[in-house]
């Protein structure tokens, strides 16, 4: 928690001469190791080993830290909420299934764990939980707050939600109804229209303006202020919004986008208001929602700002299985030609997508997931060939949160045959996005507390610490369309993107890689 000492919250030590520990920070140098690449014009390579010499600092002290959610009163905001605070009570409730306790499933760092190393006596592995591997803040310690176009206190607009046990929600009712969303940002064009009936709690005004921008701005400062907070950061989960068009002179550049918003442009989205205010406010914005909330605009505001971001759109049933199925199947020399995805909600999630246009964002978001594994095999695949890829999705009031994704994979396999795979996935959707939510606070937060610094001698040594680029691509696990920094590649196949993660994590402290070649088990 907060007011552990550095010294007593860590579960291990590295002993190497290139990590030092003070107080309050751990120092490492790190060798990052790749290969470079030369092609010779007769199709043929040749690639050579390549060592960058990389300082970290890692800021041990954990700070005091509240999350503010965008929507906080839909099915994703009250769901983490109510999560949250049944782990900080150690809740348990009754089921028809028997008692049930309050748990983290389903969050990368609060339920998995890393292999630290081999046990030197019995050559064993150590696995350790992934949160102890830096010094990261626990959820239970988050104070929690946010926005939402409806008024509902989040207990009632947890009963609306329809997602939660009535045993557990009795237990945090009293709390919850004391958690009342402040009034946001709605500009009806961007969502839905049959969400129209519950925006009863908006800020004056339809289209963007500075004074928006500004009262966000004031809600966060005061939301730190009042809970003695170090670190906020924001993300939305709200409704998603229709893509806005990109109009030159309008959102391409920082300037332009703050005279668009100053001006009340119509192509401003409140989601990218939101960004704006927590930019400027230079807290960490995550975008949860497939709409296109970081115009260029945004990006170059948030480089300037040297401010953190990331999204976009939580990757969670679906997209998290194609990202880790297409992953194997093209990895195996398996031909995929076709995925047909076919999804059904019922709750206010698919309601506003069964509008077009808020629909084509989420299509959008879908359908790029599997590129990067498909342009990587050039034996399977020639230049521009791809699969055929379809993603529909309809609203089905009678399923509520428990939404159903079906998809069938089609792949050419061995001299002409064939191979199809079925899937048929239901779950309760908020209860797989709430445990990224928390993921994503967690490591934004920690980013804000890595510095680096290059001691290489080919060019590329820097003088000073310096933070990660402000796109933060690291959060690429948990989202489905993941923000890059401008001109970078995206990863989607999930194994790269949890070992991207790993491994970053594991550098700041010293660590090498994690690999799987087990020599120590091969070679004897
Ligand atoms: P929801 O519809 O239950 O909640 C959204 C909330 O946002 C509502 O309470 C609504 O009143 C509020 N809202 C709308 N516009 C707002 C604005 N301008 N400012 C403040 N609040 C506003 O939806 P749910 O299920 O919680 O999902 C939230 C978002 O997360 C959606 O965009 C969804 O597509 C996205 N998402 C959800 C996933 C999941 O598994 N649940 C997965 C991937 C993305």
């Amino acid at each position: 928690s907060a007011s552990t000492s550095p010294a007593t919250q860590d579960l291990f030590t590295v002993s190497s001469p290139n990590v030092a520990y003070s107080d309050s920070e751990i120092n490492t140098k790190y060798a990052y190791r790749t290969t470079s690449v030369t092609e010779n014009g007769d199709g043929k390579f040749v690639a050579t080993p390549k060592e960058t010499l990389y300082d970290f600092k890692v800021d041990r002290k954990i700070p005091k830290t509240g999350m503010m959610l965008v929507g906080w009163g839909g099915n994703n905001g009250t769901t983490v909420t109510a999560g949250i605070i049944a782990n900080r009570l150690g809740l348990s409730w009754d089921t028809r299934e028997g008692p049930r306790a309050a748990n983290y499933y389903g969050s990368v760092v609060m339920g998995s764990t890393m292999k630290l190393g081999i046990n030197a006596k019995t050559a064993e592995d150590v696995n350790i939980p992934f949160h102890k591997v830096l010094p990261m803040v626990h959820p239970n310690d988050l104070a929690i707050g946010g926005w939402d176009i409806s008024g509902m206190n989040l207990a009632a607009a947890m009963d609306r939600a329809a997602v939660l046990e009535p045993t557990l929600k009795a237990q945090i009712k009293k709390q919850m109804t004391e958690m009342v969303p402040l009034p946001s940002v709605y500009y009806p064009d961007f969502i839905a229209a049959n969400q129209e009936d519950r925006a009863d709690n908006c800020l004056s005004g339809s289209k963007a303006s500075l004074e928006h921008v500004e009262q966000i701005r004031k809600d966060i400062r005061d939301f730190k202020a009042k809970n003695g907070l170090d670190k906020v950061i924001v993300q939305w989960t709200a409704n998603t919004e229709r893509f806005a068009e990109l109009v030159p002179g309008v959102n391409d550049t920082a300037d332009n986008l703050m005279k668009a918003i100053e001006n009340g442009h119509e192509e401003v989205a409140p989601s990218t208001i939101f960004a704006v205010a927590s930019i400027l406010e230079g807290v960490p914005f995550i975008n949860g929602s497939p709409q296109n909330t970081f115009v260029a605009g945004c990006i170059e505001l948030a480089e300037k700002h040297n401010s953190f971001i990331g999204g976009d759109d939580f990757k969670s049933g679906q997209t998290k299985m194609k990202s880790a199925l297409v992953d194997f199947l093209i990895s195996a020399g398996i031909k995929l030609t076709s995925i047909a995805s076919y999804n059904h909600l019922g709750n206010n999630d698919g309601k506003n997508l069964s509008s077009q246009k808020q629909f084509r964002s989420k299509e959008i978001s879908k359908s790029n997931v599997v590129d990067d594994m498909v342009a990587a095999n050039n034996v399977l695949y020639k230049k521009g060939e791809h699969p055929d890829h379809t993603v529909v999705i309809k609203y089905m009031p009678a399923v509520g949160d428990n939404k159903r994704a079906l998809d069938e994979y089609y792949a050419e396999i061995f001299m002409g045959g064939h191979q199809t795979i079925s899937l048929f996935n239901v779950c309760e959707d908020s209860l797989l996005a709430s445990p990224l939510i928390i993921d994503l606070v967690l490591i934004a937060e920690m980013m804000t507390r890595i510095q680096w610094k290059a001691s290489s001698t080919d060019g590329a040594a820097t003088k000073e610490f310096g933070n990660f680029h402000s796109v933060l691509s690291i959060l690429s696990y948990m989202l489905k369309a993941p923000l890059t920094p401008p001109g970078t590649p995206v990863v989607n196949a999930l194994a790269k993107q949890r070992g991207a993660l790993t491994n970053i994590f594991r550098a700041c402290v010293g660590l090498e890689p994690e690999n799987d070649m087990t020599l120590e088990h091969k070679l004897f």
